[in-house]
C-alpha cells in the first residue's frame, strides 16, 4: 500500500496491490493533475483512504459527525504516524485531529505480512470537552485508478445463501449490506474486484477484503466521474448513531484486505491462511473438527432421551466423534412457540436429567453437544414473563414476531448477566463439549428505551458487542468448547464471529446439489474446517430430490463432515457403506480441513465440477469430483490439478496409479466415475474422492 496526504491534507491510498517485487514510495510516479480547473477544487476520483464529510469531495464518505455547536463538516489535518502494536501486530496507526473540535482520529493498518494482507480499522477519540455525534463511522476506504472493474460479492436468502455473483461496475453506486442486525443471508461482507475480464478462478488480479463484524454492514462500490472506483466498507450508517462523551473512543471493526494475482482461488486461500492462523479461536485453530451428529431433521422438535441414546449409539456404529442435540431439549419446547430464553433441561423429555444421555454419548467415546439460541426468546418463556422489556421494541409499537420469537436486547447489561449466567450453569451442570449457537431471526423494531436518548441508535453496535463479549466470557471459563455459529442456516459467518467460534452451519438446505454451489461461494471467503455440512435423508426435506448416499457423502466431504439424517430408519447396507465413507472421509481430513483449497471446475451446469486440497509441503492431494446430470455424447473429459509439485511424481491411493505433479497440471486427471460394478459410468450422480502421494526418493 502507497499512502500520501494531499496538499490539503487528506490522505490517499494512491496504490495497493502489486509492487512488482521491488517498488519503492519513490519510484511511484505521481497521478497528473486534471486540466480542468473544477476538477482540481475538488477530491472526487482521487483514491482517497478515508473520505470524510468536510473533504472536498462529494463521494461516500467514511465518516459524517456533528459537533455540538452544529457543525457538521470534520478538518483533519495529519498529527502524526508511528507503529504500534496492537493484539501483537505490528500496526501504523496514523493521526489526524480536528484541532477546533479535539477530535483524534486515527487511521490503523495492521501488517500481516505472511498472508500479505493489511487489517484497516479507524479509531475516534473526543479530546474535547464537548460531546460529538457521530452518524457514521466507516472502517476504510479503498481506491482504485480509473478503469473498467467488475465486482464478485456473495448473496442469497435463507436455503440459497452464498451465490457468488459476478456485476461491472458502470458508473454510479452498487451497495451490498446488511441492516438487519446481523450477518444476513442475503449478503455476507466480503468483496472481490477484477479489471473486467482479466480474472477468472485461476488467474488474474483480484482485489478483495473482508469485514470483521457481524452486524449490520456496508459495502459500497462507486465509479467516479472519471471511472476512478472507490470503495468504503463498515458498520451499516443506517439508523446508526454514537454519542462521543469527553474522553471517550469509538472503534471500528477491522476491514481485511489484499491483493492476489491467482485470481478468485488465489484470493479465497490467502484468506482461509489468514483465518487459520490469525483468526479462529487458537484453542481449535489447527485441531481437526470431529464428524459430528445432528439430531434436528431426524426428531425436530420431539426430542426424546431414548430415542436420542439410540441415534447416538447408530451414530458411534458409523464412525461419528461428536453427537449433538438441536433444538428441543429445553424449557417448554415443544415446537417454535415456546421455550426460548429458558435454558433449563426439559423434565419430561429428559426425566432422568440430560447426564443420563450425556453418559451414554461418553461412554461411546463421542463428544456431547447442545443447541442454543442465546439471543433470542419465546413470549411464552419464563424469562419474558419476569422481564418483557428486555426485548427490542419502541413503547406502544407491535413488534414484529418471526418463528414466534422476539430478540433480546445485548446491549443491556442485565440481560447478558442474566443469560450468561444460565449458560454457565448449563455448561458446569452437564458434560457439554460443543456448541451450536444459533440465530434465527433478523432485528426488527430496534429500539433500546431504557437508554439515554442520545445513546439509543449506538444499540445496533452495542449489541454486536455484547454478544461478542458473553461468547468471549463462556470461551475463557470453558476453554475447551467448540462453537459453532449459526443463524437458521448460515446468517451469520464473518470475520467477526470467527474470531469467536470454530465453525459454521452454513444452510439448512441439506440437498446435496444445492449444497455444491452454496459450499462453492461460502469456500471462496471462508476455509474449509469451518465448513459444516450434513448427509441427510432423501428424499430430501427442503427439495424432495433424490440423489445416492455415496454422492451425499462426497459433497458433505469438503470441509467438516456431518451426518443429519435419521440414521435408524438407513438400511444394513446404507450403514455399512457410510462407515466406510466416514473411515474414507478420516483419512482425508488432515488434507480437506487443512490444506489449501482449488476449484477446479465450479459446479456451475450439470457437471463435471471438482474441487482439490493441497497439502502445505505438496506431497498429498485429495480430488473431490462430481457429475450431477448426464449429458448424452459429452464423452469423459479431464480436468487439470493445481498447486502440485511439478517435479514430484505422486501415486493414487486406489489403485498404484502414477503420474507427475508436472503431467497432473498440464494435462490432467481423466474424470471416469466407476459404478459398483467396477465399470465405467457416465451417468447421473456420479461422485468420487481421489488421494494422490507423493512418491518418496
Ligand atoms: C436453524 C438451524 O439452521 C437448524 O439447523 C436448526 O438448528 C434449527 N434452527 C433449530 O431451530
Amino acid at each position: 500500500m502507497l499512502l500520501s496526504l494531499t496538499p490539503g491534507g487528506a490522505l490517499v491510498l494512491d496504490h495497493w496491490g502489486a509492487d512488482g517485487g521491488s517498488a519503492r514510495g519513490e519510484d511511484y510516479l505521481p497521478r497528473r493533475p486534471s486540466n480542468w480547473p473544477w476538477d482540481r477544487a475538488f477530491l472526487d476520483g482521487v483514491p482517497l483512504a478515508y473520505p470524510v464529510y468536510g473533504d472536498p469531495t462529494f463521494k461516500e464518505p467514511c465518516l459524517c459527525l456533528v459537533y455540538e455547536d452544529g457543525t457538521r463538516v470534520a478538518r483533519l489535518a495529519f498529527r502524526e504516524d508511528r507503529i504500534v502494536k496492537l493484539k501483537g501486530r505490528p500496526t501504523l496507526e496514523l493521526l489526524f485531529v480536528d484541532s477546533v473540535h479535539d477530535l483524534v482520529l486515527a487511521h490503523r493498518f495492521a501488517v500481516y505480512a505472511e498472508h500479505d494482507l493489511i487489517g484497516r480499522a479507524a479509531r475516534l477519540q473526543n479530546d474535547g470537552e464537548r460531546p460529538m455525534r457521530i452518524e457514521r463511522a466507516l472502517s476504510a476506504g479503498l481506491g482504485l485508478p480509473p478503469g473498467q472493474y467488475e465486482a464478485w460479492t456473495l448473496h442469497g436468502q435463507l436455503g440459497r445463501e452464498y451465490q457468488l455473483e459476478r456485476r461491472p461496475l458502470r458508473p454510479g453506486k452498487f451497495i451490498t449490506e446488511s441492516r438487519r442486525g446481523f450477518t444476513s443471508h442475503e449478503a455476507n461482507p466480503w468483496f472481490a474486484v477484477s479489471p473486467t475480464g482479466e480474472t477468472n478462478e485461476q488467474h488474474g488480479p483480484v482485489w478483495f477484503g473482508a469485514l470483521a463484524w457481524s452486524g449490520s454492514w456496508t459495502i459500497v462500490f462507486e465509479v467516479e466521474r472519471n471511472e476512478a472506483l472507490s470503495i468504503v466498507a463498515g458498520v451499516q450508517p443506517f439508523d446508526f448513531a454514537w454519542h462521543l462523551g469527553p474522553g471517550e473512543t469509538l472503534e471500528t471493526p477491522a476491514l481485511v484486505c489484499g491483493y492476489s494475482e491467482e485470481g478468485l482461488g488465489g484470493a479465497s486461500r490467502v484468506l482461509h491462511g489468514y483465518l487459520a492462523a490469525e483468526v479462529l479461536p487458537e484453542r481449535h485453530r489447527s485441531t481437526l473438527r470431529p464428524v459430528l451428529y445432528n439430531s434436528w431433521e431426524a426428531t425436530g422438535f420431539d426430542v426424546h432421551v431414548e430415542e436420542q441414546i439410540a441415534l447416538a449409539r447408530r451414530a458411534a456404529a458409523l464412525g461419528v466423534e461428536l453427537f449433538v442435540v438441536d433444538d428441543g431439549w429445553f424449557g417448554a419446547r415443544d415446537s417454535d412457540q415456546a421455550g426460548l430464553a429458558d435454558w433449563v433441561v426439559n423434565p419430561r423429555k429428559f426425566p432422568r436429567g440430560l447426564g443420563e444421555l450425556t453418559d451414554e454419548v461418553h461412554c461411546l467415546d463421542m463428544q456431547f453437544g447442545i443447541w442454543l439460541e442465546p439471543e433470542m426468546v419465546s413470549p411464552d418463556s419464563d424469562l419474558y414473563r419476569a422481564h418483557p422489556d428486555w426485548i427490542f421494541h419502541f413503547p406502544d409499537r407491535e413488534p414484529t414476531f418471526v418463528r414466534d420469537q422476539l430478540v433480546l436486547n445485548f446491549a443491556r447489561e442485565d440481560v447478558r448477566a442474566n443469560i450468561l449466567a444460565q449458560l454457565q450453569r448449563l455448561l458446569r451442570e452437564q458434560r457439554i463439549d460443543f456448541l451450536k449457537w444459533d440465530h434465527n431471526r433478523p432485528l426488527t423494531e430496534v429500539g433500546w428505551p431504557a437508554a439515554p436518548r442520545e445513546r439509543q441508535r449506538e444499540v445496533w453496535v452495542r449489541h454486536v458487542h455484547g454478544v461478542y463479549e458473553v461468547i468471549a466470557q463462556l470461551r475463557v471459563e470453558f476453554p475447551d468448547l467448540l462453537i459453532e455459529t449459526c443463524a437458521a442456516g448460515g446468517g451469520r459467518a464473518d470475520l467477526g464471529i470467527l474470531a469467536l467460534t470454530d465453525q459454521v452451519w452454513l444452510s439448512d438446505n441439506t440437498d446435496a446439489a444445492d449444497r455444491l454451489l452454496i459450499q462453492y461461494g461460502y469456500s471462496h471467503v471462508y476455509a474449509p474446517r469451518t465448513m459444516v455440512n450434513w448427509v441427510t435423508d432423501v428424499p430430501n426435506l427442503q427439495t424432495g430430490r433424490e440423489s445416492p448416499l455415496e454422492f451425499r457423502f462426497h459433497v458433505a466431504m469438503q470441509g467438516v463432515l456431518g451426518i443429519g439424517g435419521n440414521v435408524l430408519r438407513w438400511t444394513a447396507e446404507e450403514c455399512d457403506r457410510a462407515r466406510e465413507l466416514v473411515t474414507e472421509y478420516k483419512r482425508l481430513r488432515p488434507i480437506i480441513q487443512q490444506g489449501r483449497q482449488y476449484w477446479l471446475l465450479p459446479p456451475a451446469s450439470n457437471g463435471p465440477c471438482a474441487v482439490q486440497y493441497v497439502t502445505n509441503d505438496r506431497r498429498q492431494t485429495v480430488v473431490l469430483l462430481y457429475q450431477l446430470l448426464a449429458m448424452g455424447g459429452r464423452g469423459r473429459g479431464r480436468v487439470r490439478l493445481r498447486g502440485l509439485d511439478p517435479t514430484r511424481r505422486y501415486r493414487r491411493a486406489a489403485d498404484g496409479a502414477e503420474s507427475t505433479g508436472a503431467a497432473m497440471m498440464a494435462i490432467g486427471l481423466p474424470i471416469v466415475f466407476l459404478q459398483s460394478t467396477g465399470l465405467p459410468h457416465d451417468g447421473d450422480w456420479g461422485s468420487k474422492a481421489e488421494l494422490w502421494q507423493a512418491v518418496d526418493g
